[in-house]
Formats: C-alpha cells, sequence, structure tokens
C-alpha cells in the first residue's frame, strides 16, 4: 500500500510512530505537512505534490492536522483533503468527520443527535446572551471552539467574572461557548476507539485540585477495569462522528457517564505507557483492512 502520513507544521511522536509501523509492515511511505501539500485540477483529472512529489496514486493519507493558519488557508487544505477523498485516495480520519471532531460545537450537537450523553451547551457571539447564560448554566465553562488540551477553557462560578473574560474574547473575534460544568470524581476515562474496536483505555486523573485530566496540564493516564457500558460509549461516539479512530473521553459525572470530547487526532503516547498496548500498530492494521 502506498500510504501518506500529512501533520500541521511538525511531526509529533505519534506522526513518527505511524510512518515507523507502516514501514514496518512493507508499505511504502511518504510524509510532509499538508502545508506542503498542492494540487492541480482540470477536465483530465486532478493531481497532488507533496513538495515536488507527486501523490496522486497514494491508496490512504493519514490526516494527523489541518495545521495552524489563517481561515483561507485552513479552507483551502480542508477543501484540499476533500479534493483528494473525490478522487478515491481513502483519508483516515475522513476530512469532514475530522473537521467535526476538532470542532467543539459541531460534536455536541451530532452526539445529542444520536442520543448520547454531553454537557449542556451554549453557543454565541453576542456578550450579553452568554452572560445571561453563564448566570443561568450556575456554574460553567467556556471552551475555544477549536481549543485543545485543556488550554484556554475557564470555569466560572459567578456570571460577572465570566463577563470580563468572554468581553476580551469577544474583542478578538472569538465565540462564546459556555458548557454546564459536571461535578466529577478528579479523573475522567479515555476510550481509544479504532473500528469498531476499543483497543485501550485508561483513567485520566488531574493534577490535585484541578478539574482537567489532560496529560498537557499535568494529567496522568492510569490503567485499570473500566466498565462495558463506558466502553460501549466510547464506540457509539466514534461511529456517530463519522471517524475511524478516536479517543473518547468520557466523565463520570453525578448523572451518569458523560461524553466531553471525541478527539480524531489523538495522542497515545500516555495511554501506551499506561496500557502497554501498540495503538500505532493498530491503526496501520485498521487502515490494511480498509484497502484491501
Ligand atoms: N463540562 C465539563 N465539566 C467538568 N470538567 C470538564 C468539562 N468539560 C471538560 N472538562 C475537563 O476539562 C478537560 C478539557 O476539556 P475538553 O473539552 O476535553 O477540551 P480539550 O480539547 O482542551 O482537551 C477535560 O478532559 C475534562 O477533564
Ligand atoms: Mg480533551
Amino acid at each position: 500500500m502506498r500510504l501518506l502520513v500529512l501533520y500541521g507544521k511538525y511531526p509529533s511522536l505519534n506522526s513518527l510512530e505511524l510512518v515507523e509501523a507502516a514501514e514496518r509492515r512493507g508499505h511504502e511511505v511518504l510524509s510532509g505537512s499538508i502545508i506542503d501539500v498542492s494540487s492541480h485540477i482540470s477536465n483530465r483529472g486532478s493531481r497532488f505534490w507533496l513538495r515536488d512529489v507527486e501523490i496522486t496514486d497514494y491508496d490512504v493519507c493519514l490526516l494527523r492536522s489541518f495545521g495552524p493558519g489563517s481561515c483561507s488557508q485552513l479552507t483551502r487544505r480542508i477543501s484540499l483533503m476533500e479534493h483528494m477523498e473525490l478522487t478515491g485516495i481513502r483519508v483516515v480520519n475522513p476530512c469532514y468527520p475530522f473537521r467535526r471532531a476538532r470542532d467543539k460545537y459541531a460534536t455536541q450537537y451530532i452526539l445529542a443527535k444520536a442520543g448520547l450523553p454531553i454537557a449542556e451547551t451554549y453557543i454565541t457571539e453576542d456578550l450579553g446572551a452568554a452572560y445571561r447564560w453563564a448566570g443561568r448554566l450556575g456554574t460553567c465553562i467556556y471552551k475555544p471552539i477549536l481549543g485543545h488540551m485543556g488550554r484556554g477553557s475557564m470555569m466560572f462560578e459567578d456570571p460577572d467574572m465570566a463577563y470580563n473574560a468572554l468581553k476580551s474574547l469577544t474583542r478578538i473575534g472569538e465565540p462564546l461557548l459556555l458548557q454546564e460544568y459536571l461535578r466529577k470524581p478528579g479523573r475522567d476515562i479515555r476510550v481509544f476507539v479504532v473500528g469498531d474496536d476499543v483497543v485501550g483505555a485508561a483513567y485520566k486523573y488531574g493534577p490535585p485540585g484541578s478539574w482537567k485530566t489532560n496529560v498537557a496540564q499535568g494529567g496522568r493516564m492510569v490503567a485499570g477495569e473500566i466498565a462495558e457500558e463506558i466502553l460501549e460509549l466510547g464506540v457509539r461516539a466514534v461511529k456517530a462522528l463519522g471517524l475511524d479512530y478516536a479517543g473518547v473521553d468520557i466523565a463520570e459525572s453525578e448523572r451518569g457517564p458523560v461524553i466531553l470530547e471525541v478527539n480524531g487526532a489523538p495522542g497515545w503516547q500516555a495511554l501506551k505507557q499506561a496500557t502497554g498496548v501498540d495503538i500505532a500498530g493498530k491503526i496501520i492494521e485498521y487502515v490494511e483492512g480498509l484497502a484491501s
């Protein structure tokens, strides 16, 4: 199989492991930044290049990130991936589901439509309306619509504290996404799904006193027995979003399990350490099944 691995500006350890795992299994692999991919369209067909190497005939593209950039640059890259899909390159995760999972607003309405448990969420660009909802939600969280690694999310116990922060956010053009704060033990659960299977799962403990459990925020993953019901919820979330593989974060809230996030470009270094599972190998194995 001819396989392309596309990352953002720089390759992460996860991207490098995908390349290694695919090479180990005898595939022809090329990797690079999505920024360096260009395309040509005519009525005779479409062609694609990574830098100056033609990649038009590649079978699969493992998409890890759209990279940093302006709204126009990101529009170009999202269309580029859709264009590749239309010409027969299998993109993993598929372009639109990948985009949707990156977007914390879209994730919520897709999960809710599938009947899966989510945290109540309000989104607006109107400061006054956000202020009123902060009062209504009680303790609430602001999340950047494209946030990751727990960065930029803030908890407010008082709507007037929220007001000051939200005012600054509107000034820099950020939509205001507010979410009910879920009381939960000092941990979440990460369920890693590839295709129809859970390939690994672990508890994610936040640092003492923190409501965030992200590894990037000092959280740590610990292997442990996880209820079948939670694992199934992970698989259903990945199916609902239309992803091939994802890391699903689930909170054990007072009203039962709630899906916090479905990460379409999940890292797995901490999970691999906690469980010993070769996640990159599992993804490549899954991709082989798609191409055959
Ligand atoms: N509604 C919520 N209530 C309580 N804790 C939350 C809530 N949403 C997120 N968290 C905590 O914050 C962390 C980061 O939130 P998440 O939505 O996963 O954003 P990110 O993409 O930045 O990881 C989660 O792993 C979880 O521990
Ligand atoms: Mg998260």
